[in-house]
């Protein structure tokens, strides 16, 4: 097994939805060059299904264009983005998602791709707490946030 057939592998069985795009911040891009299982099962739509497609085919109605507009800034700053969106699956039903986006570069530095790791979160009920963070819960087991826990896998320097 080659060294990238190995990260396929490890990322198509993460728990956490994970989408590759390649690095053209202006429309129509950036293009989704990799999914994996649990984005499909976040999307409602096969992995294989959403090669080729940008992110955009998940927004909707109640997709916020402000956030939108940060997520903008920064990918074309090369700069993480994490946040909350509404956002649409294949059946038309609406979900929260929680979106960590990172900038991958080369060795040199030059910008090559994004990666977002995402999972659906849910309105914690009762008094919210300070911040977009505190007013939203995971659907699945680990309350963790995503930038809590990402450090913690020792994928990136910080
Ligand atoms: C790796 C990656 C993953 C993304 N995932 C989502 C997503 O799950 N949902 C979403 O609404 N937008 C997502 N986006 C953001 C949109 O693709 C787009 O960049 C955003 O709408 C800002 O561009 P615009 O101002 O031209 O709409 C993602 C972008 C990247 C680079």
């Amino acid at each position: 097994m080659v060294i990238l057939d190995l990260f396929r592998s490890v990322l198509d069985e993460a728990p956490v939805a994970i989408v590759v795009t390649d690095a053209v911040v202006e429309r129509p891009g950036p293009t989704i060059l990799y999914a994996n299982t649990a984005f499909g099962r976040l999307t409602g739509r096969a992995p294989c299904d959403v090669i080729g497609l940008t992110p955009r085919f998940m927004h909707g109605r109640d997709t916020r264009r402000a956030v939108l507009d940060q997520f903008a800034i920064a990918l074309k700053a090369c700069e993480r983005f994490h946040g909350f969106l509404t956002n649409y699956r294949a059946d038309g039903s609406r979900y929260v998602v929680e979106i960590d986006c990172r900038p991958l570069t080369d060795t040199s530095g030059r910008l090559t791709n994004f990666i977002a790791f995402e999972r659906e979160v849910v309105r914690r009920r009762g008094r919210p707490a300070v911040g977009a963070s505190g007013r939203f819960e995971p659907v699945e087991e680990s309350h963790d946030s995503l930038t809590t826990i990402l450090p913690g896998m020792n994928l990136f320097k910080s």
